[in-house]
């Protein structure tokens, strides 16, 4: 009966979607209007309770959005004066992420969508976070250069339509936040790393020699396991010869070898390829380090930028509806077999 109904939903531009992202740690649920407007944005973190661990948990991860969804979901509607026979349909995250993670928010939406007759719509979790820069920029339309940086992902894309993504480069080996996160862990700092480091990194130096990862080589790929093993031994050598290794300046000179490249190859590509925007997405893309420097390169080379609040670069509910909503709009709709994913192309 629901896969009948698939066929004969009727699409509205200004449509409410609700927006499921359940991947890693955060049990987030979001309304947004016609695919920019964000009326609620709720974010539950389990973060606290991974953080004694030093690094995600992914039992502890599903468990604590068993038990967050529902009351996310509540206070999403609440916020958004909406009640759930209001949302047009139900956009969720199936890929990539942690399965049983990810199990919890396709099942919840999979309900939702069968019980009210509403569309349920499957998310890349990537995608989602190329499309936080719709809603950042009320305007936006493609083409332009996204530059993604995540925990899981580093890549350079030229998205050419709202469906059409090339992948120009990416990583060879370890995500640049991946690489935030190990740093953080060698250096003794709190999960989630990305943010202990960039804090740290404002009181050092860039006086540490680290290797210069294909620097105007190696295309628009991007290579981390190098730069980190660099930093793991600087930091072993110096405890072992009982030499002074200030912290700050390790902090300071990775963060700088390993955003400086980012935002270099970003520019590079919207030159090269002709792009007048570049959008940043991704959670690195919070770190204030990278926002400054593409903001400053881009505008020497009169390129725009979007770069979205940073609640908006990490993991969050209304990129998962932002992307929803142009999925909607194709009527890319899933029936109840929709399955979670723990690995999704890039495009
Ligand atoms: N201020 C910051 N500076 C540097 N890195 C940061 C900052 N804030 C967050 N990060 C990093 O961003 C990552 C989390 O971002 P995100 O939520 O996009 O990753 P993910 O969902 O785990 O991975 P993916 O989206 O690739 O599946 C972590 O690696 C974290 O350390
Ligand atoms: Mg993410």
């Amino acid at each position: 009966m629901y896969q009948e109904s698939i066929k004969n939903f009727t699409i509205k531009d200004d449509a409410l979607i609700m927006g499921i992202e359940t991947s890693c740690d955060e049990t987030a649920v979001s309304i947004v209007k016609g695919g920019r407007e964000v009326l609620s944005d709720v974010i539950i973190s389990s973060a606290t309770e991974h953080a004694k661990f030093g690094g995600v948990v992914p039992e502890i991860a599903s468990r604590a959005h068993t038990t967050a969804i529902y009351q996310a979901t509540e206070r999403a509607l609440k916020e958004a004066g909406k009640t759930l026979e209001d949302i047009d349909g139900f956009a969720v995250t199936y890929g990539a992420g942690l399965l049983g993670a990810l199990l919890v928010g396709v099942s919840y939406a999979k309900t939702l969508a069968y019980s009210l007759n509403k569309p349920l719509i499957p998310v890349s979790h990537i995608r989602g976070h190329m499309a936080a820069s719709y809603i950042a920029d009320k305007s936006l339309q493609p083409p332009f250069i996204a530059l993604l940086t995540s925990g899981g992902h580093t890549a350079i894309i030229a998205v050419k339509s709202y469906y059409e993504l090339e992948v120009l480069g990416s990583t060879l080996d370890d995500a640049v936040g991946e690489a935030f996160d190990k740093v953080a862990r060698v250096l003794g700092l709190s999960y989630p790393g990305g943010p202990s480091v960039e804090r740290l990194a404002k009181e050092g130096k860039n006086t540490v020699k680290l290797p210069k990862m294909f620097k105007g080589q190696g295309g628009y790929n991007f290579s981390y396991s190098g730069l980190k093993t660099a930093v793991i031994n600087a930091v072993h050598n110096a405890e072992q010869k009982d030499e002074p290794l200030l912290k700050a300046d390790v902090a300071k000179s990775f963060q700088s070898a390993a955003l400086d490249i980012l935002a270099d190859k970003a520019i590079e590509a919207c030159l090269q390829f002709n792009f007048n925007t570049v959008a940043l997405c991704g959670g690195v893309a919070a770190n204030g380090y990278l926002r400054e420097r593409v903001n400053n390169l881009a505008s020497q080379k009169g390129i725009k930028t979007v770069i979205p609040e940073k609640r908006y670069c990490t993991d969050n509910g209304c990129m998962i509806a932002a992307e929803g909503y142009l999925q909607y709009k194709a009527g890319n709709f899933a029936d109840l077999s929709l399955n979670a994913s723990a690995n999704v192309p890039l495009k």
